[in-house]
């Protein structure tokens, strides 16, 4: 499957390029409306960009009442991409979303390094999260994490069905002549192509750790890139900063996708999930 990042893709400004996706995620909600971080909140960098936005969005009543019944019309499968600064939030969000018919997975966002974060663990979110909703949970984690395997057990444990590995990492760039931080707040979270080992990483070893589902993402921009994020363990992808530059991404990597999996002799994207482990996932009971 091939998902947009959620923050990388405004699916009723484009809908052409949400229909061309496997499923659309939107970007962060949170309980109560926010305006973001100041200006400037985006630079591009020798390789990727940097962003603040800092979760700006309408707030969750906002989204329920306006945004997600015309997200539905476009007739792509929805998941929500939920995030708070406390576990309780996480979890009046899941229940908020859970009778709502649109909605087909939610994702927790439990690694935004543009705002403060909530002050409990991935999985005591994901623990307050579970029993408020029925609907398939993903837990998307930093490859910041200290410990990203024990992150990634701990939320398995709590409930999780899925990880989506990685958000964005901190980074720093300079305006060339004041040498002053080019965005507003100063750092930001890096993405694009540097991102992409990081990313292979983290797949590589939440899958041994867990065998969970797992959405990669990470620099994707062609499909020798997807073919290594399945071979690392990743179930799907979604496309994030390319998608700024060619809203025709999902298209040809689905394509170039299929000439890669041809040329190694797969049958499909399922038959390369994992192949990059010897000895397979080892599950943890
Ligand atoms: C402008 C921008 C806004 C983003 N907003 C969100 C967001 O609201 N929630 C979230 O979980 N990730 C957000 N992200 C992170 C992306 O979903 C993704 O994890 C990251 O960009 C790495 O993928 P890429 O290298 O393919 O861009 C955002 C990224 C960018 C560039």
């Amino acid at each position: 499957m091939i998902l947009n990042a959620s923050g990388c893709l405004d699916a009723l400004e484009a809908p052409e390029v949400a229909r061309a996706l496997d499923v659309f995620v939107t970007k962060t909600v949170t309980p109560q409306p926010r305006e973001g971080n100041r200006p400037v909140r985006i630079a591009e960098t020798e390789a990727g960009m940097l962003n603040s936005i800092g979760l700006e969005n309408p707030g969750i009543d906002a989204l329920l009442a306006d945004k997600l019944p015309r997200l539905a019309e476009l007739g792509v499968p929805l998941w929500v991409s939920v995030g708070g600064f406390a576990a309780s939030d996480y979890a009046e969000l899941c229940a908020a979303l859970d009778d709502r018919p649109e909605v087909t997975a939610i994702e927790l966002n439990l690694s935004c390094p543009n705002v403060e974060e909530a002050p409990e663990s991935a999985s005591d979110i994901v623990t307050a999260a579970r029993p408020q909703t029925r609907k398939t949970l993903y837990a998307k984690l930093s490859p910041a994490a200290t410990d990203l395997e024990e992150t990634a057990r701990a939320v398995q444990s709590a409930g999780a069905d899925g990880l989506t590995l990685v958000n964005t990492m901190r980074g720093l760039a300079l305006d060339e002549r004041t040498l002053q931080p080019r965005l507003g707040r100063e750092t930001g979270g890096y993405s694009g192509p540097g991102l992409k080992p990081i990313a292979l990483a983290a797949v590589f070893q939440c899958y041994r750790a867990t065998g969970m589902p797992i959405v990669g993402i990470g620099g994707i921009s062609t499909g020798r890139d997807v073919l290594d994020f399945l071979a690392s363990g990743a179930s799907s992808i979604a496309l994030g900063t390319i998608l700024f530059a060619d809203p025709d991404a999902p298209g040809r990597v689905r394509r170039e996708l299929a000439e890669e999996l041809a040329s190694h002799g797969l049958s499909s994207a399922e038959a390369a999930t994992g192949l990059a482990h010897s000895s397979g996932p080892v599950i943890v009971a």
